[in-house]
Parts: structure tokens; sequence; C-alpha cells
């Protein structure tokens, strides 16, 4: 029988090499909820999850903020270019009223940038108090529109990850680190 300690570390046979193991994901993880405890003190922020990739980013970044907080859920995609015909589908909207509120976005990852420009540009529309965005890892690299985050744990190279909440083809989501693909694996 294998050991818990070895199913968690065991690198999966279509990811070339581990980026971000899930103790150094943790650790920084940590961190940066302590910036968002320093911003957030005395107030009572609205976190948004932007489904899927960020659900576990989510579920352990709330885990460390310690002010009274609520949580809601969205799904979106995007296309075309934010500063001209950028269009944003919004699958599964918030069920909370954010007027006046404190809003805090929690994405796993900025890549062109077309889908957090669009999203901030909605939910400011509705008259927020504030709109802040914390993301996993950014791909500044790979930037289409002028979209810089507040909060990032992690600035990447332009490779392919999947794990912690990351997808290839809707799989390898719930790997506990973050990995980069095998190139074979997207180009068959
Ligand atoms: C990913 C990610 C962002 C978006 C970033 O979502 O979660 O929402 O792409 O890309 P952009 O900066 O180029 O707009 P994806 O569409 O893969 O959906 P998922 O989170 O459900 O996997």
């Amino acid at each position: 029988m294998k050991e818990v300690a070895m199913n968690q570390t065991e690198i999966n046979e279509n990811v070339e090499r581990v980026m971000l193991s899930g103790e150094q994901i943790g650790k920084r993880v940590k961190e940066v909820a302590a910036q968002l405890n320093k911003l957030y003190e005395g107030r009572r922020p609205l976190v948004v999850c932007i489904l899927k990739g960020s659900v576990i980013f989510f579920t352990d970044l709330i885990r460390h903020m310690d002010m009274p907080l609520e949580i809601d859920f969205m799904a979106v995609s995007s296309y075309g270019n934010g500063t001209k015909s950028g269009q944003l589908k919004v699958t599964k909207d918030l069920t909370t009223d954010i007027s006046g509120r404190d809003v805090l976005i929690v994405e796993d990852i900025i890549d062109s940038g077309n889908t957090l420009y669009n999203l901030k540009k909605l939910l400011n529309s509705r008259s927020p108090a504030s709109v802040n965005i914390v993301t996993l890892l950014d791909k500044p690299e790979r930037r289409e529109v002028p979209m810089e985050p507040e909060y990032t744990c992690f600035v990447i190279e332009d490779e392919f990850v999947v794990g912690y909440g990351m997808d290839y083809a809707e799989e390898f989501r719930n790997l506990p680190y973050i990995g980069v693909l095998k190139r074979s694996v997207y180009e068959k």
C-alpha cells in the first residue's frame, strides 16, 4: 500500500515538472492573506471566487483571512480585446448586491488580461465601494490589455500550467501542486 505522503508528491505522468509545490503555494498564500488582513482590517469584504480555476486558491486564501467576510461565486469567459470589442460572457452571476461593498476578486491566473479587464469594468458599473484583484499566478508577457492585479502570489513564465485548480480539458484541477504540462499532451 502506498503511503499518503507519497501520493501527495508523486508527479502525474502528464506533468513535465513541478513548478510550485503545495508547500511553496501554502507559504505564499499565507503571506498574501496577511497583506489582505491589513487592507481589510475593520471592514467586511465580499470575496468573489471566479469559477472554476480559482476554487482551490480561494478556499485556502479565505481560511487565512481573519476579518468577518462574505463569499460569492461567479463564472465568466471573455472574448476579444478588452479595449476594443471585449465581451464578457457571464455564465453564473453574483447573488450579492455589491453596491457600497468592498469586493475582492480571486483569480487563478491572468494571461491576456481580457477576462479581468472586462470583469472589473462590469463590477465597477454596480457601484461598489472598492474592487481589488488577487491572483495566484500572473503571466505578464502574455498581456493584451492593461491589467495590473493589486496582489499577486507568483509571477511566472509563459508555460502551460495545470493543477491546484487549473485544468487542461477539465482534467488535472485536483493536483495538489502547480505543474508544467508535457507538450505531448496538448499537441497531440
Ligand atoms: C482562465 C482564468 C481566467 C482567464 C485568464 O479561465 O481563470 O479567468 O482564463 O485568461 P485571460 O487573462 O487571457 O483572460 P478559464 O477560461 O480557463 O476557465 P476556468 O477557470 O473555468 O478553467
